[in-house]
């Protein structure tokens, strides 16, 4: 008999025109420039090699020592880095997991029962459809509008709690939009969950990351917090290390609530306890290590969002974070724009309805790419832009 499978896991995986787009002209051996890059590693920073590795071979590594919210100097390291963002978090408010993602599966299981609901900005980073998947709790999207910048459709938002709403999850600043949520949004979201009775979950991988935002970017960790709150970040990019798979959560909110999420959360962990030995001694080092790479990548966004002003680019402008929003400018709407861009000039653009973009004339590019790809390849989707206007 055939196997059978979860309804959970049904997705339809099979590779959609834009990678088949991709795969053909790279099978024709026709040039392609990917302006998508966003892993860090392979964009020629320079690391702290010696530095990152060596801390490997800390000798306490070779110890079973389970601790399920990870070992104590590494969660001092994660709550001096909030020190660094003027935020007092207790070591043992903090849960190491092995990537932001890990800790958003915890917190849907400590918050959500199958079916139960978890608000979602739209536009945003597109992993949380899997996340939400795999834990059996359904998404439902709450708008950002763009008006002079990025906007909170507050009245909508609370339009579409139900009773089935256990959190609003705020990525902070927002990937791909840039947008750094205010002080006064921050209030209004708080108010919203204490009267609803929901958690906030706020998603800071960005936070380190603002390009000439003239108000300060202020992490969630500082309080006070009126409502549950969960900030959620790691490694990925604020060490731009993301295979060592590095994340946590760190824990706010009314005391007895808080102890309750904590103690169930630990449980949680303690069923895995995913995080190995060597990663957990190493985030000390691998965190006290972040500036050099930060500066670098900050300098890369720097020169890219030049380019993008100098070639005369209509793009959104970004308050923080690795990507851009391009409008791109044609005599008629296409659903299959990024696809047909790469056939015709082997750019590679995401399309932004990848993030959830309402407008199918924008397009997702990523800033921390090679600057001589980046100069070539914008140049080259302006031409394309340009002599699709006169056709
Ligand atoms: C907003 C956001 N959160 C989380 C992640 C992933 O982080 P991690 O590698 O820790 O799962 C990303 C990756 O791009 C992201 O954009």
């Amino acid at each position: 008999m055939a196997s059978q499978f979860s309804k959970r896991t049904s997705w339809d995986i099979s590779e959609g025109p834009l990678a088949q787009a991709i795969g053909a002209r790279r099978a024709a051996g026709l040039k392609v420039l990917d302006l998508t890059i966003s892993n860090p590693t392979v964009c020629g920073f320079v690391y702290e090699s010696a530095a990152i590795l060596e801390t490997l071979q800390n000798p306490e590594s070779l110890i079973y020592d389970p601790n399920p919210k990870g070992i104590p100097a590494a969660r001092q390291a994660v709550s001096k880095y909030y020190k660094g963002h003027r935020a007092e978090v207790e070591p043992d408010d903090i849960l190491l997991t092995t990537s932001t993602s890990e800790a958003y599966s915890f917190l849907f299981r400590l918050l959500c029962d199958a079916g139960d609901e978890v608000l979602v900005a739209q536009p945003s980073y597109p992993l949380f459809d899997f996340l939400a998947d795999l834990d059996d709790v359904r998404l439902r999207a709450y708008p950002l509008f763009e008006d002079f910048g990025w906007w909170i459709d507050f009245a909508e938002l609370e339009r579409r709690i139900t009773p089935s709403t256990r959190a609003i999850i705020l990525v902070h600043p927002n990937n791909p939009t840039g947008h750094a949520t205010s002080r006064a949004e921050r209030e209004q979201l708080e108010s919203l969950c204490v009267r609803h009775k929901l958690a906030l979950i706020v998603d800071e991988v960005f936070l380190d990351y603002g390009i000439g935002i003239s108000r300060p970017m202020e992490s969630f960790a500082v309080g006070p917090h009126h409502c549950l709150t969960f900030v959620v970040s790691g490694l990925s990019k604020i060490t731009a290390l993301p295979q060592m798979k590095v994340g946590w959560l760190a824990c706010f909110g009314p005391a007895g609530e808080r102890a309750e999420a904590l103690a169930r959360l630990e449980v949680i962990a303690d069923t895995f306890l995913s995080m190995n030995a060597p990663a957990q001694n190493a985030l000390p080092v691998w965190l006290a290590g972040r500036e050099s790479i930060q500066r670098q990548i900050l300098d890369r966004v720097s020169v890219n969002l030049a380019t993008l002003r100098d070639l005369g680019v209509n793009f959104l402008e970004v308050e923080a974070g690795w990507s851009a929003i391009l409008r791109i400018s044609q005599r008629k709407s296409r659903v299959d724009l990024a696809e047909t861009i790469v056939r015709e000039t082997g750019v590679i653009v995401h399309p932004g309805s990848f993030y959830g973009l309402p407008e199918q004339h924008q397009v997702v590019v990523s800033l921390i790419g090679s600057q001589d790809t980046f100069v070539e390849g914008i140049k080259t989707l302006k031409k394309w832009c340009e002599s699709n206007e006169s056709t």
